[in-house]
């Protein structure tokens, strides 16, 4: 078996302390890290990555380097510090195989192995899971070479979407109108290599059409747990116009996902991947994530990831009720089945504040302003994304995305009220922010009696 068979392990059902090494850096550790420090069962918690400030405060430095040809020297750190759980956030040290380097007799991994991890590294195998599958998805086509496929597109008279078929960092995709924008992601991911060797494939797929939804499950090899269903808002700027983004905000639940979509989503979506790769002895273990439109023929893939989405994970998190520590835990050693897991009746809203020129050159080292204020909100939670401090303790931008801020309320339009009432009190040169994020969702009257007034 290339994926790892369920293996209770003892210590994990005593109750004994677990000491957890978590991977990565952004918002997103930093919302699994807030929700690990909240489990009784937590020993220690150790950092791979200790640049993020608000994830530095929660954990202690490994210093240990993260790279996949010395992955010895962290399964020395995790043998010598009794680590039980190791939480991989990121999809870079998924697809590299740190899972499988990292799990042992007396370890857990959460997170898939590289062979399942391939479901989002290489989104040209992904397409043949889900045709093998019979996955609902966008038609697609796989070229290795650019002239074929700039042929191929000429031949398109309706739009096509132009994905680079390896891991991009969320800016591979291109949604082109005619043949010539195209013809221009071709050459900007094949022959440019814009995106690096992830663009030496790419896949050519129709335009669908509809609102997205982000379905996230937990998956221990066998038992699904779906979450509850998030959207995101993946363009940079108000009124889903500007370019494509990793993610400007994020809201979690939504009325999008009725229970006949969610159960439409499991039977068509999630049984049929995790039995396909199952057949080809792949043991899916962590999170699954459908990134799906709804289209009028129904929901459709428009792809999978194989970890928490970001920034999904902060409003779902915060919304959840229960131990992390724990359902990670049974997810890792197949034991999903015996769990349950409950979650916060409010909503959560959260809007992503990035900086001046995200996402194409981001500005950086800028000075950040009232996040302590924020975050003394009530029902706020900040997460921090890129920002670091410089010598003098001063907080600072050091990415794209900078900061998550969080609201929570009855329902979403309240939760949304209290996340923009926080992002007033925020303020960094150039800060960039949707200010749209969960609106259409949270008047859905208003915003239907607008279209009709159209
Ligand atoms: P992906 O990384 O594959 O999810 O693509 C990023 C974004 O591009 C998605 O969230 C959609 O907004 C858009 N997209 C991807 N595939 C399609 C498609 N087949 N049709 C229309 N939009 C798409
Ligand atoms: N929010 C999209 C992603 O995590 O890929």
């Amino acid at each position: 078996m290339q994926g790892r068979e369920p293996r209770p392990l003892d210590a994990h059902r005593t109750g004994n302390a677990i000491n957890v090494l978590l991977m990565g850096s952004g918002g997103r550790e930093h919302a699994i890290a807030m929700r690990l420090r909240e489990s009784p069962r937590l020993g220690r918690l150790w950092l791979t990555d200790i640049s993020n400030p608000g994830l530095q405060m929660l954990g202690t430095p490994a210093g240990v380097p993260v790279s996949i040809k010395e992955a010895y020297r962290l399964v020395q750190f995790c043998d010598h510090n009794d680590i039980g759980l190791v939480v991989i956030g990121p999809e870079d040290p998924l697809a590299d195989g740190f899972a499988d380097a990292l799990e042992s007799s007396n370890r857990l991994v959460f997170g898939p192995a590289k062979a399942a991890a391939r479901l989002e590294a290489d989104k040209a195998w992904s397409k043949q899971m889900m045709r093998a599958a019979a996955i609902p998805t966008a038609e697609g086509r796989v070229f290795s070479n650019p002239q074929s496929a700039i042929e191929y597109v000429r031949t398109r008279e309706d739009g096509v979407v132009v994905k680079a078929a390896g891991l991009a960092k969320g800016k591979g995709v291109t949604v082109c109108d005619d043949p010539d924008e195209a013809i221009a992601a071709i050459q900007e991911a094949m022959v440019d290599r814009a995106f690096g060797e992830a663009g030496a494939k790419v896949v050519i797929e129709e335009r669908l059409t509809g609102p997205e939804l982000s379905v996230l499950a937990l998956v221990d090899g066998r038992t699904i747990m779906m979450l509850p269903a998030c959207q995101d808002h993946k363009r940079l700027r108000s009124g889903d116009t500007g370019p494509n983004t990793g993610g400007m905000g994020a809201f979690c639940p939504t009325p999008l996902a009725s229970e006949e979509v969610l159960q439409r989503v499991e039977r068509e979506v999630l049984v049929p991947i995790v039995d396909v790769l199952r057949r080809d002895e792949i043991v899916y273990r962590g999170v699954l994530y459908a990134g799906l439109m709804l289209t009028h023929a129904g929901p459709k893939v428009l792809e999978f990831n194989v970890r928490f989405g970001d920034p999904e994970t902060q409003p779902l998190l915060s919304r959840l009720k229960g131990d992390l520590l724990e359902l990670m835990l049974a997810t890792a050693s197949g034991r999903l089945h015996e769990g349950s897991i409950g979650w916060d009746d409010r909503s959560a809203c959260c809007v992503v504040l990035a900086s001046d020129g995200y996402p194409s050159k981001p500005r950086t080292g800028v000075p950040i302003q009232g996040v302590e204020i924020a975050e003394a909100m009530p029902e706020v939670v900040i997460h921090h994304a890129g920002t670091r401090r410089d010598s003098s303790g001063l907080l600072l931008t050091s990415g794209g995305r900078v900061l998550n801020v969080t609201g929570l309320g009855a329902t979403l339009a309240a939760a949304r009220t209290r996340a923009y009432e926080a992002v007033s009190k925020i303020h960094f040169e150039g800060m960039q922010y949707r200010e749209d994020i969960g609106q259409a969702a949270s008047a859905p009257a208003r915003a239907s009696s607008a279209a009709r007034a159209r």
